[in-house]
């Protein structure tokens, strides 16, 4: 890194790895100072989506400027490119073009570019160098710290993956100018879990925010606390052995409605949106929280345009049966995390059907 480059918003210490996060407007220009590859012909494979070409082209320019040899790789936007088949065509894709043990993979995108990328550069000479570029609400604040990257099976979500820490993470937080609002939102629903989990301060923090984006200081400091939230837990349990799993609030049943619905229906944030409610609502009677929590929680989400209210067309039958397809899920036994107030966690494997089949159907009032 040159002395001129700027200092990161936050450092990760996960077991060996050790990665700046760096935090602000027009970062993706700056890339070429950032690049932790500072070898003569390093290289490196570009991946991102047609939803993101003109930060490709940035990003592009500005390590082409600071000496690294580009290969651009585009994929379809959407969950349909985690699979098998596009881990191959971009590893072939390096192998192709050169790329060594040495060299490095990029992702720059959402959450599903980030998983790919992050997969292929898991596995690609058992290994390479791998750097997030964030472009989404949700990639910034979740998918693209602490490591996890995989790919889809059509047996089930992020069925075949790895975790592998990024040597760098760069969140331009112009590229947020131009995401749609109703990705913004699916973002946002991240945020709200994260003020669950982290306490009233952080919780109080994002129930005062106006629309998103707002002004964009006070959008980048959400997005810095969040991820802090984030890179604490993975710092005490990069393996998901305990805390970590409490980064799955409202993902238990999110994912579930996701699935049972087909996808397309409701997005990744506002599966999640429903599936922190009915978490909230099991912890109120199974950790005592106060239902106040909900309300202001439901107040909040609806706000920014998330789904409060699940549709009647979605069977809860269907919904249970993909959440026990659900790879969190153990043999014989939901893993739930609950909350006896924000910021205290409860993981639970005790959460009794018929209070969880009463949780999804209160989704419907
Ligand atoms: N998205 C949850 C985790 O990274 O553990």
């Amino acid at each position: 890194m040159s002395a001129s480059a700027p200092a990161p918003a936050l450092v990760a210490d996960v077991g060996d790895a050790r990665y700046p996060l760096h935090l602000g407007p027009g970062l993706l220009d700056r890339l070429g100072e950032l690049w932790p590859d500072r070898r003569p012909g390093a290289s490196a494979l570009l991946v991102s989506d047609g939803n993101v070409a003109p930060l490709a082209r940035r990003a592009r320019a500005a390590l082409q400027a600071g000496g690294v040899r580009v290969i651009t790789a585009t994929v379809p936007p959407g969950e349909g490119s985690k699979s098998l088949a596009q881990v191959e065509r971009l590893c072939r894709l390096a192998a192709d073009a050169g790329l060594r043990r040495a060299d490095t993979v990029a992702a720059l995108g959402g959450g599903v570019v980030g998983d790919l990328a992050g997969f292929v550069a898991a596995t690609y000479q058992r290994g390479v160098r791998l750097v997030q570029l964030p472009t989404t609400l949700l990639a910034m604040v979740d998918s693209a710290i602490g490591g996890k990257t995989g790919v889809d099976l059509p047996e089930g979500k992020n069925y075949v993956g790895a975790i592998w820490q990024p040597s760098l993470v760069v969140m331009d937080t112009e590229a947020l100018d131009s995401l749609p609002a109703r990705q913004l939102a699916c973002g946002f629903a991240e945020v709200v879990k994260y003020g669950l989990l982290d306490g009233p301060e952080l919780f109080e923090l994002v129930e005062s925010r106006p629309a998103l984006p707002g002004p964009p200081d006070e959008l980048a400091d959400l997005i810095r606390r969040c991820a802090g939230h984030k890179i604490a837990v993975v710092e005490a349990d990069e393996r998901e052995t305990g805390i970590r799993a409490s980064l799955n609030l409202g993902h238990t049943v999110g994912h579930g409605i996701e699935a049972a619905a087909g996808y397309e229906r409701y997005q990744h944030g506002e599966a999640v949106s429903l599936g922190l409610l009915a978490a909230l609502r099991l912890s109120e009677r199974a950790a005592g929280l106060d239902p106040g929590w909900r309300v202001r929680t439901m107040a909040v989400l609806e706000r920014h345009g998330l789904p409060v209210r699940l549709a009647a067309d979605v069977p809860t039958p269907a919904i249970l049966e993909a959440m026990a397809r659900d790879k969190k899920a153990d043999a014989g036994s939901l893993n739930m995390v609950l909350l006896g107030a924000p910021g205290d966690v409860r993981l639970r494997q005790d959460v009794p059907r018929e209070r969880l089949v009463a949780a999804i159907e209160e989704l419907r009032r």
